[in-house]
C-alpha cells in the first residue's frame, strides 16, 4: 500500500528543473502531483498558482507530505517587463503555498536562485546576508522570506544558473549558447566576465528528493541550503566546452567579451555567485555531473 511519506505535491512541474524533479521523485516511488500552466503535458494538471482558492483546494485535496515550489517567473528581463505579475508569482504564490503546507503540517521546499547575492563577495555561505543587483533576484528573496516565516521547518534551496534537456534552446541560458556555434555566419561577442557554476537539473532533482528524505526524519533539517557546479566558468568558456564536446569550430566567427556590462543595461547581474555547498555536503547531499558529460547528453539530440 502507498504510504503517505512518498506523496509530493511539486509546482512547475512542466519546467526545466520541475521535469527532472519529477521523473526522480517518481522513480523513487513517489506519487507525484506536479502543476503545470501554459505547458499541460499528459500527467500534469492545470493550476494558475495565483488563483487561491484553486491552489489551495488541489493541495487540500492531493494530501502531500511534501511539497516543492519549483514554479517561478525566473528571467530577470521578464520579472523587469512584469514586476507586478512576477510578484504574484514569486512571492505571493509561495506564501500561500507556504501557508497550506502550514495549515496540513507539511514541509515545503522552495526552489531560489544564487541572485539573492550581489556576487561581489563569493563562496556565499548559507548565513551569508543576500543583496540581490536586479528585480529578479528581489523577487526570488522576499519569496524565500515569506517561506520561511510561515513555516519554521520550511526549506530553501539556492541553485545556480541551469542545463539539462530542454524543450527548446533558450530555455537555458546555458544551451541557448549552441546557437552561436550553429549560425557560424554571424560573427558575434560572448561574455568572457560574469563567473558561473552551472549545475545539471539532475544534481538539483537529485538533492531535492535527498532533502525531501531527511526532512521527513527530521525536522531540524530545514532553513537555507546551497548547491551549485564544481567548475566556474564564464559564458564564453562554457561556450568552448560545447564546441570542444561537438567538435564545432568557433575561433574565426565567435569573439570573448572581457568587459563588464555596459551600466546603461538595465537587468544588472552579480559577478560571481559561487555559493559555498558546506551544509548540504556535511549532510552527505549533493552531486555534480561534469559539465562536459552532462552538456553532452543534454545537447546531443540538437547536433546533427
Ligand atoms: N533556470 C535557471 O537557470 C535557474 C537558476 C536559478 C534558480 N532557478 C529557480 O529554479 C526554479 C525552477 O526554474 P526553471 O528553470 O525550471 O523555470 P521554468 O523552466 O521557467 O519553469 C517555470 C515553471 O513555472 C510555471 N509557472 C509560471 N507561471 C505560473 C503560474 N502563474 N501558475 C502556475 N505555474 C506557473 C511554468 O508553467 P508553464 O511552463 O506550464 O506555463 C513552469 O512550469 C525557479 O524557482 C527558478 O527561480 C532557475
Amino acid at each position: 500500500m502507498e504510504t503517505i511519506h512518498k506523496r509530493l505535491f511539486l509546482t512547475g512541474a512542466s519546467g526545466l528543473l520541475g521535469r527532472a524533479v519529477y521523473k526522480r521523485f517518481a522513480n523513487e516511488g513517489w506519487t507525484v502531483y506536479g502543476t503545470a500552466y501554459s505547458r499541460v503535458v499528459e500527467g500534469l494538471h492545470k493550476l494558475d498558482l495565483t488563483d487561491d482558492t484553486e491552489v489551495k483546494k488541489s493541495v487540500t485535496k492531493f494530501k502531500p507530505s511534501f511539497l516543492i515550489h519549483c514554479a517561478a517567473q525566473r528571467f530577470p528581463d521578464k520579472v523587469d517587463l512584469d514586476p507586478v505579475g512576477a510578484a504574484k508569482i514569486n512571492v505571493d504564490s509561495s506564501r500561500h503555498l507556504a501557508h497550506i503546507a502550514d495549515f496540513l503540517q507539511v514541509p515545503m521546499l522552495h526552489i531560489s536562485t544564487d541572485y539573492v547575492f550581489d556576487g561581489k563577495s563569493p563562496p556565499y555561505a548559507v548565513n551569508a546576508v543576500p543583496s540581490p543587483l536586479n528585480l529578479y533576484g528581489k523577487t526570488k528573496l522576499n519569496g524565500e522570506k515569506a517561506t520561511l516565516a510561515v513555516g519554521k521547518g520550511n526549506l530553501v534551496l539556492r541553485v545556480p544558473v541551469l542545463y539539462g534537456p530542454v524543450e527548446y534552446l533558450a530555455e537555458s541560458a546555458v544551451t541557448v549558447l549552441l546557437n552561436n556555434l550553429i549560425h557560424r555566419d554571424k560573427p558575434c561577442k560572448i561574455s568572457n566576465y560574469e563567473r558561473r557554476c552551472p549545475s545539471h537539473v539532475d544534481d538539483i532533482a537529485d538533492i531535492c528528493l535527498q532533502l525531501a528524505v531527511k526532512r521527513l526524519e527530521d525536522e531540524n533539517i530545514c532553513g537555507i541550503f546551497h548547491w551549485c557546479g564544481k567548475e566556474i566558468f564564464t559564458k564564453y568558456d562554457m561556450l568552448v566546452q560545447i564546441a570542444s564536446v561537438f567538435h564545432l569550430p568557433y575561433d574565426s566567427h565567435v569573439i570573448p567579451d572581457s568587459n563588464p556590462p555596459s551600466a546603461t543595461t538595465t537587468t544588472h547581474r552579480p559577478y560571481d555567485t559561487t555559493l559555498d555547498t558546506s551544509r548540504l555536503e556535511q549532510l552527505g547531499i549533493g552531486h555534480h555531473t561534469p559539465f562536459d558529460i552532462g552538456i553532452k547528453s543534454a545537447l546531443q539530440p540538437w547536433v546533427r
